[in-house]
């Protein structure tokens, strides 16, 4: 054969495998409004950056007639490109090609490109779309699973790695998603669960719908397993390009720094930033819009546990992890999905070099029935675990309410905290002011002529005693007292300092969290 001839083959061979599962299958898809895997890469990636790998691998299974089927590229495309400029590894499950299924070759791919990401130092992203494990390869598909299990458990905190769920992603392949660091998910397209509605309806009676039992606005908001939803698959790559630019490739880089960078848009002003009721609630997200550069700031998890905020801006082009409770929704009390959506941020940007800066205004742990039996008692201890823990810098900004346990959960000097900063408004105590004095002075009261005018009194009395940051201040709990609009000034000091930061730690294995 000619070299001319063999390039032809070669270049027929390709033109067919880039083609996936046929026209049929490719219409298919489209009408099923989503997009083909090869235009989710295109579009997710720098313009021609992609670099295809192990287009040609074919699976070899002979059961069930899979002998004579040919799986373009076995229902997955790999390889790398940038994103922002900087190299990425990915993978796409195409579901045109036997629905995306998962047989051992597709797995071979996946885990490979797994493997350089981590040989690299380069982010993951996978694109999920497939009806699972392939059924005609039995145990090899369950084998190709716990391959890319074992990748991601050992990868984690090695380099970031991010999932899109962009159609079906059911039984046990849920999994590689949930032990990745965060998951995207597309209203009307993601569906993400361990039995769906027809097994759950047989085995137990239940009747529901696979978008309400694991669909995007389910996960998002119900169940806290997707981090972010977006509206259309676009806005979902979007998302992706915003949260890379705040992380580092690897574990061993600090995080990209802005050169050119823009102070808020909307700076904290003077006294207007709290209500002068100190009952009122406000949206906390402004207080941290006047601190980032630019008014930035880029959520994680929104529609989940609401009473906490976490997320990413950038202070003087550095990256930093916000942590805040939120007064608007439940007056900012931590339970049980707050202190888990907490911990999990935390001990990310910790894996990755991303300093903390913490807004404190909370009463405390939130009291129940339902959250004493839910666990908030390990869970909480979560916060407790991630906070200690954590080695990058962390600054905590007291704004008003620090209650109790919750003062010392919420990155508190004893937790390790670098520096901690507190309003004038602050109030750091053992419990809020009406609940104290109706305890300590509970005979007082019982015994007065006014028992009601005798408790406002003693509340008021508790409250200009404890309910301020100058206790506090004075045992050195709390390093400086400042003015709300000098905060992000602070804050620029605290980060300059802390570029230096050694943090001792024990030698062990690993510790225990309590999971
Ligand atoms: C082999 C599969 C497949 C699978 C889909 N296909 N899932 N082939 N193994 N798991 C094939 C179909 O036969 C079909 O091939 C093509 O993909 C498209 O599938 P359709 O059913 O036509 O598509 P749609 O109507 O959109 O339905 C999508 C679906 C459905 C809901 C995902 O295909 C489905 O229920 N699939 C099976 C899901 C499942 O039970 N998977 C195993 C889970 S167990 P043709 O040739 O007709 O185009 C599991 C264990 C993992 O994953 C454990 C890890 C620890």
């Amino acid at each position: 054969m000619t070299i001319k001839k063999k390039i032809n083959e070669f270049l027929s061979r390709a033109s067919r495998l880039v083609k996936g599962g046929g026209e049929v299958s490719v219409q298919k898809q489209m009408k099923s409004g989503k997009l083909n895997a090869r235009e989710r890469i295109d579009i997710i990636l720098d313009q021609d950056t992609f670099f295809e790998t192990d287009l040609f691998v074919e699976h070899t299974a002979k059961d069930f007639g899979m002998e004579s089927q040919k799986l373009a590229g076995d229902g997955v495309i790999t390889g790398f490109g940038k994103v922002g400029g900087r190299a990425v590894a990915l993978f796409a499950q195409d579901f045109t090609v036997a629905g995306g299924s998962l047989g051992k070759a597709h797995a071979g791919k996946i885990t490979k490109i797994m493997d350089s990401a981590g040989d690299m130092g380069i982010p993951l992203i996978g694109i999920n779309d497939s009806g699972g494990a392939r059924i005609q390869e039995g145990v090899d598909s369950l084998c190709g699973y716990g391959d890319i299990f074992y990748r991601n458990t050992q990868l984690s905190g090695v380099i970031p790695q991010v999932s899109l769920i962009l159609g079906p992603c059911a039984g046990g392949a849920v999994y590689s998603p949930a032990l990745t660091d965060f998951v995207f998910v597309v209203d009307k397209i993601s569906n993400m669960f361990i039995t769906g509605p027809q097994v759950i309806k047989s085995v137990i009676g239940e009747e529901i719908d696979a978008e309400r039992l694991g669909g995007a606005v389910t996960h998002a908001a119900l169940t806290g397993n997707a981090h972010f939803y977006a509206k259309t698959e676009a806005e979902a790559f979007e998302q992706i390009r915003g949260l890379l630019s705040f992380l580092p490739s690897n574990c061993t880089e600090m995080p990209p720094v802005q050169d050119e960078f823009r102070s808020p848009s909307k700076p904290l002003e003077g006294q207007d930033v709290l209500p002068n009721d100190r009952k009122k609630s406000y949206d906390v997200k402004d207080i941290i819009k006047g601190i980032l550069d630019s008014s930035y700031f880029f959520e994680v998890q929104e529609h989940f546990a609401r009473n906490i905020i976490v997320g990413f801006g950038r202070i003087c082009g550095r990256s930093v992890g916000i942590i805040a409770n939120q007064p608007m929704v439940l007056a900012g009390v931590l339970d049980v999905n707050a202190s888990d959506k907490a911990s999990r941020f935390i001990r990310f940007c910790d894996a990755f070099n991303i300093p903390l800066v913490t807004f404190v205004d909370t009463p405390g742990y939130l009291p129940g029935i339902d959250q004493e039996h839910s666990g908030i008692i390990r869970h909480g201890a979560k916060l407790l675990y991630a906070y200690s823990e954590a080695t990058v810098p962390k600054f905590t900004v007291v704004m008003r309410k620090a209650y109790g346990g919750a003062y010392i959960a919420m990155c508190s000097r004893h937790l390790g905290a670098n520096m901690v900063i507190a309003w004038p408004t602050a109030e750091i105590a053992v419990m809020g002011s009406e609940g104290a004095a109706n305890i300590i002075f509970k005979r007082e009261i019982a015994n007065s002529h006014e028992p009601e005018k005798t408790r406002l009194e003693k509340v008021k009395e508790y409250e200009e005693k404890f309910a301020n940051p100058y206790v506090a201040a004075s045992r050195g709990y709390v390093d400086m007292i400042i003015e709300p609009h000098k905060t992000r000034d602070a804050l620029i000091k605290a980060l300059e300092l802390a570029k230096t930061r050694r943090a001792p730690q024990y030698m062990k294995r690993h510790g225990n969290l309590p999971l």
